[in-house]
């Protein structure tokens, strides 16, 4: 299969309906762009992959370097659209050669789609195989005319005449529920033959694909329609439709994650990224939001917690917790209103209230309430090393770079500015003074009698 396929991803579009300056298809979902899930799936079926560009080329092919830049120019090949003479994505397939004589074709807005379902498609044998879906509201989508309207219902085999986009469309024809759902499988010479001879007679003046349907139906050649599911084929035209694709998505990672053996509470209140690893047992509750390449083993991540980028082992966090990029969490309990950054804690407990960034905590260690890191001096980020058992007293601020070596004490309210050698109680704190009466001669008898 994976070599006797070409593909195409259309990915040339302005994208205006986004109302965005970042490409459509960089837009993401669950932290991943659209044209990187759809270009994931195509790399399970061909070793011949064409990406369309014109509109911010720049910045796709960015992306396609830095994720996919070790197969460019072998398994992916990028084209630039002449869409100042022939736009639309008609237009977008002209001058593609393709290395076999089946090819693929795909919208880059189909971000849900999987390759076990196009492998599906591409078994069809007609020389052009269409994918349409059925949907009680049809608009955006080009409407596709079926010789017999019933086989649309029943989702029997479908005879395509032609696909009508909606601009184009009469309002009769707007009443069409069977729509294109935008992805085909080409002889390669059906491309070669009908796509110099489409023209941009209609409403957008572009040449359409869409078009050689009818071309190739007029000169007999054999369109297979294949009925396929929305959750897999819809398209991403705008923001609405960017949120609802993200939560089929979401709906996907977290089915994964709880078969996987992860409790979830309220799980649809819980997101979390494709690039989350989660093993052994553990639990989140609801509202937890984990983001980027995070590990999270054997824990109980509490309500409203937030992790990014981050590996949590064998610990419980939150509620209401931050673990920013680079946390590295082991044996620990981190309490309600913890912010974690570049922080590595290694069976330590940080209750509440905490700022702890660029720094290392060792085993046995306690962070009292309200401690603060003060890792920043203005213009450079500095460290603070804390050893093993150590105490740190609540309301106290450790003013990088300092090192509390093992087995120290640090008096609450302390702010801490040297080193603190092993053994010893670091007390850094005004003295407090008790001056005896002095409440009724600030405010008289009167006042204390209240
Ligand atoms: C397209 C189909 C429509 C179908 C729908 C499914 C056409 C003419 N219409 O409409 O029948 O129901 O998809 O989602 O094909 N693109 C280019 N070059 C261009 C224009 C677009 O590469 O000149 C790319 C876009 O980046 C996008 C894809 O083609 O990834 C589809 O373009 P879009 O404008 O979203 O088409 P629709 O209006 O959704
Ligand atoms: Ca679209």
């Amino acid at each position: 299969m994976k070599t006797s396929l070409s593909i195409v991803i259309l990915a040339a579009g302005a994208g205006t309906r986004m109302k965005s300056d970042t490409p459509k298809v960089l837009h993401t979902l669950c932290g991943k762009a659209m044209l990187s899930l759809i270009l994931q799936q195509a790399l399970e079926l061909s070793d011949d992959i064409h990406i369309v560009l014109y509109h911010q080329a720049q910045k796709i092919e960015d992306m396609l370097r830095g994720e996919f830049g070790a197969l460019l120019d072998s398994t992916l090949h990028l084209h630039t659209q002449d869409v100042e003479h022939f736009p639309g994505t008609g237009g977008a397939l002209r001058g593609i050669e393709s290395k076999h004589n089946r090819v693929l074709v795909l919208n880059g807005d189909m971000p849900l789609v999987r390759f076990s379902s196009l492998k599906a498609l591409c078994a069809r044998t007609e020389s052009i195989v269409m994918s349409l879906l059925w949907l009680q509201n049809p608009d955006g989508y080009g409407r596709v005319l079926l010789d017999d309207k019933d086989c649309a219902q029943t989702q029997s085999a479908p005879k395509v005449l032609k696909i009508i986009e909606q601009k184009d469309a009469t309002p009769q024809e707007l009443e069409i529920q069977s729509v294109n759902a935008g992805v085909y499988v080409f002889d390669k010479e059906i491309l070669a033959r009908f796509i110099p001879r489409l023209s941009n007679a209609n409403a957008q003046k572009e040449y359409y694909l869409t078009d050689v349907i009818a071309l190739a139906r007029d000169e007999g050649v054999a369109i297979g329609g294949v009925f396929v599911n929305e959750s897999e084929y819809m398209g991403v035209n705008d923001k609405i439709h960017l949120s609802l694709a993200q939560e089929v998505l979401l709906g996907r990672l977290r089915e994964q994650a709880m078969a996987n053996g992860v409790k979830m509470d309220m799980p649809h209140t819980i997101y979390i990224e494709s690039d989350v690893v989660f093993e052994g047992e553990c639990v989140l509750e609801n509202g937890v939001r984990i983001c980027g390449k995070s590990l999270v083993r054997d824990s109980h991540i509490k309500a409203h917690s937030v992790i990014e980028s981050s590996v949590v082992v064998n610990s419980d966090i939150g509620p209401m917790a931050h673990l920013r990029p680079n946390s590295y969490i082991t044996d620990t309990h981190i309490g309600n209103f913890v912010e974690l950054k570049s922080a590595k804690l290694e069976g330590v407990k940080a209750g509440h209230l905490s700022y702890l960034g660029d720094c290392e905590i060792g085993e046995g260690s306690n962070i009292g309430a309200g401690v603060i890191t003060c890792n920043y001096d203005g213009k450079t980020k500095h460290k603070t090393i804390i050893g093993q058992n150590v105490f740190v007293g609540s309301d106290c601020q450790l003013v990088a770079p300092v090192r509390l070596e093992s087995h120290t004490l640090i008096a609450a309210g302390s702010t801490i500015t040297h080193n603190v050698p092993s053994g010893a109680l670091a007390i850094a704190r005004g003295k407090q003074h008790n001056k005896l009466g002095f409440f009724e001669k600030f405010f008289g008898k009167a006042k204390q009698s209240n």
